[in-house]
């Protein structure tokens, strides 16, 4: 049975809220624009294509509460568009279901209209980026396994499954599929510091999919390459530059450098629209940094003498080179990037 983390109902976004787990299965079911976009900024719901579906889901939920309010549909979109971007910057899913939401707005508002008409449109456009996001899950897990058939011990970084996404995942859903012909695969999943994404969450699903895991530091991942006899390193993305460069998870990086050097084949996994062919290179990706006190307390207690002196970025940039291929939903991109996405896009 798959997991439905994120669903809309009765025009409540319902959230398997992920700040709790693996301790407490909790749904939230959020009603307003403010709720859903505090649980983007809290990680209630995280992972780029799952930020992505709920922003235009609290696109719809705040369209339909500012027109109540009798503002018209411009001011509105515009304010409802300003209030979700400013939750979280890195992922590039956010801002294209936020474009998306507002050219399906300029569509109807050509047309002859009511506000009720309106809101339908914009509830089926959401749940079309949600079930593309579900069938995108499939085509990269078909188009990956040609090339992981032979894997034995993956390793994968912060967590990339159902959870992060509409329903069934990326890199894990990936992993997933590989399992039900290589029963003897061993995924080593990091504890992902500071949130514990790895351990948390990765691991949690695991659990329920009855993979065989082991989770490690984040720190033992270059030594457990070694010792583990790595074949194949997987990690997500939330926003690809044009060269290949990739913004993933804080610690994505380190790892990526580590396999070049074991010669251990570092794979990204990510629907095409990951890909941000607007921006040429990483070094113009929006990293987001966040709170000292992630890293400074655990469970309210004191792990550092000054909270203040620590820098908390949530996601690095991955240069294109140490990537060995990049897997989409429209097949598998290898380097020069440049040249493979212009390709892809037919230019
Ligand atoms: O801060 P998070 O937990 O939202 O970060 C998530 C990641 O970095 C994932 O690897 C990425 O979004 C890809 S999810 C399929």
């Amino acid at each position: 049975m798959e997991l439905k983390p994120i669903s809309f109902e009765k025009w409540n976004l319902r959230i398997l809220d992920q700040s709790l787990l693996p301790e407490k299965e909790k749904y939230l079911n959020l009603e307003d624009l403010s709720s859903i976009v505090d649980a983007i900024k809290t990680l209630k719901v995280r992972g780029a294509p799952a930020i992505g579906i709920a922003a235009a889901y609290a696109f719809v939920i705040g369209i339909r509460e500012e027109l109540s309010k009798g503002k018209t549909i411009e001011e509105s979109s515009e304010m409802v568009i300003q209030n979700i971007k400013a939750s979280r910057p890195t992922a590039v899913n956010l801002f294209n279901s936020l474009e998306r939401m507002k050219i399906k707005i300029t569509e109807i508002v050509g047309e002859n209209y009511s506000h009720k008409d309106l809101l339908n449109e914009l509830v089926k456009e959401a749940e079309r980026i949600h079930e593309e996001d579900v069938q995108a899950s499939r085509k990269m897990a078909i188009n990956a396994f040609p090339l992981l058939k032979h894997v034995r011990v993956v390793l994968t970084h912060c967590n990339t499954g159902a959870l992060a996404t509409g329903g069934l995942g990326t890199a894990l859903y990936v992993i997933r599929h590989l399992y039900k012909a290589r029963k003897d695969l061993l995924v080593l999943v990091t504890e992902t510091r500071p949130l514990l994404q790895g351990s948390r969450l990765t691991a949690w699903e695991l659990e329920k999919y009855r993979i065989p895991y082991r989770v490690i530091v984040d720190s033992a991942a270059a030594s457990a390459m070694e010792v583990f006899d790595v074949d194949a390193v997987l990690v997500g993305a939330d926003r690809v530059a044009l060269n290949g460069d990739t913004a993933n998870k804080i610690g994505t990086f380190g790892l990526a450098a580590s396999a070049k050097l074991q010669n251990i084949p570092f794979y990204v996994v990510c629907p095409f629209t990951s890909i941000d062919s607007q921006t040429p290179g990483g070094k113009l990706i929006k990293i987001e940094i966040r709170s000292e006190s992630e890293i400074a307390y655990f469970n309210g207690k004191k792990l550092v003498p000054d909270p203040n002196k620590c820098w908390n970025p949530a996601f690095d940039v991955t240069p294109g080179e140490c990537v060995s291929a990049i897997i989409t939903d429209r097949g598998v991109l290898k380097p020069p990037y440049e040249e493979a996405i212009l390709r892809f896009l037919g230019r």
